[in-house]
């Protein structure tokens, strides 16, 4: 892990009017450049030279300069640091990077050590705990006395999750369980993933911490098969239900909900503080509401998620904040801007 001091270092040698943001070309990139141009601020994308064509079809969107990457584990840090370059974390980079992200010699937006937290799901599941948010069970799979969703390790974007109903089946179905392999109850209910930015440096929101947090937007996911299975279901065909992520539809929360929506963010906020020094910038909490009105946060997203790219103009909750579009990408870049203003970059990168 790089010291957060050497990151302060290169940060104050930056020049401050001067400053851009870079990122992967993939997950969240044409929101986060689209975003920051609106804000006047200066993009890198750092792009395959295959889909450089792909980010070139979106004038608005594509970054205002590329630098070519062969793959997505060698970034050129000392060139995106001549630059003035804090680097956005997403999905891609994280998944990616892998635990090397915590060693890139540039500034990152946010804090980095909450990237090992949402990696690891002992982490993960320690913060849950820790926040006071409720979660679903998790099953000793010689013990399944319920329908459980089998997540095995390093699963990307739930591929590859099963569903088993008792431990015979599961023991046919994963007869060697890799080390890691969580058994989780199956929770029934409508999911619920609350796009939030934490601002340290912002009293404007809804108060947490030293800061405030904001609600962004709020999606579920497209997941396949799952998602659509009661077209097989109505003509007959048997399916065994996946969670492949494919897309994101939006969702507006009954309103009564969402105090406690605010509640679980400003916990989770105030445990990442205590636990591993806060997580400025925007993040997600994974959940799903049952028919009492429950919410079970079963993850969080500590970083931009990819349900965040329906909203580049805004949502339904940002508008009551801001009043002009205001996507979490755009959010990222007027987050820059004010804290390079007011001096607290600090507060906001490492
Ligand atoms: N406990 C659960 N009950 C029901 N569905 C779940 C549960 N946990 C996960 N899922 C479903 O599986 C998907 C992927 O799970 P998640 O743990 O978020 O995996 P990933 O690490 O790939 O994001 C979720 O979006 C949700 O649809
Ligand atoms: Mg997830």
């Amino acid at each position: 892990m790089i010291p957060q001091e050497k990151i302060a270092k290169m940060l104050a040698a930056y020049d401050k009017k001067k400053l851009k943001l870079a990122t992967l070309c993939s997950h969240t990139a044409l929101q986060i450049f689209y975003g920051a141009r609106a804000e006047g601020i200066k993009t890198i994308g750092l792009c395959t030279r295959e889909r450089k064509k792909f980010y070139d079809s979106f004038p608005l969107a594509k970054p205002d300069e590329y630098m070519i990457i062969d793959g997505f584990n060698s970034l050129p840090c000392e060139e995106l640091a001549a630059q003035n370059a804090v680097l956005v974390p997403h999905g891609s980079l994280v998944e990616y990077a892998g635990s090397s992200i915590n060693d890139l010699p540039v500034p990152i937006f946010g804090n980095r050590n909450s990237l090992l937290w949402e990696k690891s799901r002992e982490k993960m599941s320690h913060w849950l705990n820790n926040a006071g948010l409720r979660t679903p069970k998790t099953i000793n799979p010689q013990k399944i006395d319920r329908p459980c969703i089998v997540k095995f390790p390093g699963a990307k974007g739930g591929r590859g999750y099963i569903i088993v109903k008792s431990t015979d089946e599961f023991n046919i179905r994963v007869p060697n369980p890799p080390t890691g392999t969580l058994v989780q109850e199956y929770l029934i209910g409508v999911r619920a993933y609350p796009h939030y930015f934490y601002s340290p440096i912002s009293k404007a929101g809804y108060a947490a911490d030293s800061g405030s947090i904001e609600l962004m937007s709020i999606d579920k996911r497209l997941e396949s098969n799952v998602d659509e299975c009661y077209r097989e279901v109505a003509v007959g065909v048997e399916v065994k239900p996946s969670f492949t992520i494919i897309g994101n539809t939006p969702i507006v929360m009954r309103e009564s909900l969402l105090p406690e929506v605010m509640e679980m963010g400003k916990r989770a906020v105030e445990s990442a503080h205590a636990l591993f020094g806060g997580i400025p910038g925007p993040f997600c909490i994974e959940s799903i509401i049952d028919e009492n009105l429950n919410f079970y946060a079963f993850e969080i997203s500590a970083r931009i998620v990819a349900g965040t790219n329906i909203f580049p103009n805004g949502s339904p909750y940002s508008l009551y904040s801001y009043g002009e579009p205001m996507s979490t990408g755009r959010r990222i870049a007027r987050e820059l801007k004010l804290a390079a203003k007011s001096s607290q970059l600090q507060k906001i990168i490492y």
